[in-house]
């Protein structure tokens, strides 16, 4: 298995992960730490005064915490009480039309998957004409994706609000509008990496203070991003927390580090204890 972590901020800058494994998908869901500025800066876009429906971006590299950002804001009651409708469409690299909108219909109305892709449309504008909304469009590649699915959301001047995330800076810079440029999203600071290393390997239980100053030096290595984090944690979750241990992995992603000026991780790691 290989783990490569490439440079932060530009597209081929994201987390590869090169393994058969799902480590990504497979990851039980962890406790969220940070993002509070960010979550503040994108609330108050939510909640703006501007009455014209807004597309609000995030931006950011893979695995940053882009739609684990979208989804506190999505899920926070306050929010949700200030719409009166409330969906959610991940799009992925391929825009599938259908997909979004069966996503879209699903989520404020009843699907029927016979119908066509007209009739959907018609019926998500219809939900949609005079209430107030908010949307997700969770994860979208391409300018054109956007060009064609805008024309489903009625403008009716009511503080509607679309939340998009994106990969792409420049398709974040084509849905803003002036008064809302798009969000980058933050990493994280050491001390929220580490309270989500910890939090993952040891759960409630404190780290052994001899493991404190290598653990460290772990998460540094995984340079704030919340993806690298828990990979790395839930690589070590398989072995016995020891000095001896930790030390070799930090020794890899060191190695790694020279080898390529970028964090890298072989993960000939110590046998796994089951
Ligand atoms: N602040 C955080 N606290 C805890 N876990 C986080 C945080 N941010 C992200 N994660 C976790 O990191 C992983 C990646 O996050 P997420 O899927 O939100 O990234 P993303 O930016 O949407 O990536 P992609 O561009 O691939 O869609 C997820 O397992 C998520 O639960
Ligand atoms: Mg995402």
């Amino acid at each position: 298995m290989l783990l490569e972590f490439n440079n932060h901020g530009s597209k081929s800058a994201e987390l590869a992960i090169i393994s058969s494994s799902p480590e990504k998908s497979t990851i039980e869901e962890n406790t969220i730490v940070g993002m509070e500025d960010d979550f503040n800066t994108i609330l108050d876009r939510v909640t703006a005064q501007t009455d014209e429906l807004t597309v609000i971006p995030i931006f950011g590299m893979g695995g940053i915490g882009k739609t684990t950002i979208a989804r506190k804001i999505y899920d926070d009651s306050y929010i949700r009480s200030r719409f009166d409708k409330h969906a959610w469409a991940t799009i992925s690299k391929e825009y599938n039309e259908r997909q979004m909108l069966l996503e879209v219909v699903s989520s404020i109305t009843r699907s029927n998957q016979e119908m066509s892709n007209d009739q959907l449309m018609e019926i998500v504008y219809r939900c949609l004409k005079g209430r107030r909304f908010l949307i997700v469009v969770d994860d979208i590649w391409s300018t054109e994706a956007w060009d064609q699915m805008q024309r489903t959301f009625p403008n009716d001047d009511n503080k509607s609000r679309i939340l998009l995330t994106t990969r792409l800076k420049y398709v974040g810079d084509y849905v803003s509008c002036p008064d809302f440029p798009p969000h980058c999203e933050s990493f994280l600071t050491l001390d929220d990496s580490w309270n989500l290393y910890t939090g993952k390997f040891f759960k409630k239980d404190v780290c052994p203070p001899l493991l404190v100053d290598i653990g460290k030096h772990i998460v540094q290595r995984c340079q704030g991003l919340p993806l690298s984090v828990i990979v790395v944690a839930g690589l070590h979750g398989k072995m016995n927390p020891t000095y001896d241990n930790w030390e070799k992995v930090e020794e890899n992603l060191l190695l790694g580090w020279r080898m390529t000026s970028t964090p890298y991780l072989i993960a000939s790691l110590p046998k796994q204890t089951s």
